[in-house]
């Protein structure tokens, strides 16, 4: 690559993008009344499925998310003198960093391993044993691991709450949390206690459901506010993207799923548009839905956001990161806060954060 003179020269920093600032959080911390109780029950709790979050739960955990995005200045060091072991045995740019990011915000200290051939795993180490020594070391353990099980393996050996930064094609629940709170950060008013049916929204979802854990995840959460969505869009190739009982269970979560293979027909109606190309399969990472790409050129409403949870593909066209649908690097940056909210509960108990001036 041949570098130009002029960038050479460049010293100026990017601006920061429309999405940034704390008018957005700060308009959802203003939108939402404050109850605690909710939060209390996170304390010394597993987060392994996006199924054990009600909406209440959900909301205040979008409250402190916002608190803690809005007010940066009166940042406490909640869990000054707790231990993170930060276990990736599975490439991770954003969910790794963010985590890590929020714990050193909350003033906490970290143990990462990010590849496993490092720990006794590469002797053979059962995970029961791992969680076991795990239990000596730390406060709180974030594992991402490519294989479904490996988290329930290490349940009933845990005395120290686990959380789930993603588990083969199974869950990724944090990464939905912050999916949400970029929606509701986008739309305070989709949290208002009467939504009248001309503001409910329309979600497409470029992906598989049964076989991505974000999208998984994100549809359990979807189907705790599916008052406020008229449809969701599940956009793919397949013919059958579900797995066993999947689209029952968000049936009766009220959520309603169509399916469609005509992403530019869909573009038009849909006012958040998630696309997600890459699914773990087998031992590797696959793109999918080849055909369904995003551009500037697309078909989009003027006002439609567009989130991506992963690293981008050539789904999603760098034409778009300079327009108003580029709500992603928002998704990205807010994923810190949320993890922020959610480790501060899992870690402390509620109530001696709330009396600090934060509240
Ligand atoms: N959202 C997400 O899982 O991205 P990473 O793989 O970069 O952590």
């Amino acid at each position: 690559m041949v570098v130009p003179p002029d960038v050479r020269l460049q010293k100026t920093l990017r601006p920061k993008d429309g999405t940034a600032g704390i008018e957005r959080p700060k308009a959802l911390l203003d939108a939402l009344p404050e109850d605690p109780r909710p939060l209390m029950a996170l304390s010394s709790r597993h987060v392994v499925s996006a199924r054990a979050f009600d909406r209440a739960t959900l909301v205040q955990l979008f409250r402190l998310a916002a608190q803690y995005e809005s007010t940066p200045q009166l940042m406490h060091m909640p869990l000054s003198g707790k231990i993170l072991i930060s276990a990736f045995y599975e490439p991770s740019t954003r969910t790794r960093l963010s985590f890590e990011s929020a714990w050193h915000r909350l003033g906490g200290d970290i143990m990462s391993i990010t590849d496993p051939a490092t720990t006794g795993m590469a002797k053979g180490e059962s995970l029961a044993d791992i969680a076991e020594m795990f239990n000596n070391y730390g406060d709180v353990i974030v594992l991402r691991n490519n294989e479904d099980h490996a988290i329930y393996e290490m349940l009933d050996a845990l005395r120290i709450p686990i959380i789930n930064a993603g588990n083969g094609i199974d869950e990724h629940p944090t990464q939905a949390m912050a999916d949400l709170y970029t929606i509701f950060k986008w739309r305070p008013q989709l949290l208002a206690e009467h939504v009248p049916p001309a503001q409910h929204i329309r979600i497409g979802v470029i992906g598989v459901p049964g076989r991505m854990r974000t999208v998984r995840s994100l549809l359990l959460m979807l189907g705790q506010f599916s008052e406020v969505i008229a449809e969701v869009v599940v956009i793919c190739d397949e013919a059958a993207p579900f797995s066993a009982g999947q689209a029952e269970e968000l049936a009766a979560l009220g959520l309603k799923v169509r399916i469609s293979k005509q992403l530019d027909a869909e573009l038009p109606a849909l006012d958040v548009v998630y696309i997600n190309a890459i699914a773990w399969v087998g031992d590797t990472f696959e793109a999918m839905g080849k055909n369904l790409r995003l551009s500037a050129a697309s078909p989009l409403k003027p006002d439609a956001i567009i989130l991506h949870p992963l690293a981008r593909g050539e789904e999603l066209a760098t034409d778009l990161d300079a327009t108003p649908h580029n709500w992603y690097f928002a998704q990205a940056r807010g994923a810190v806060f949320i993890r922020m909210a959610l480790l501060t509960c899992t870690v402390r108990r509620v109530s001696e954060v709330m009396d600090t001036p934060l509240s």
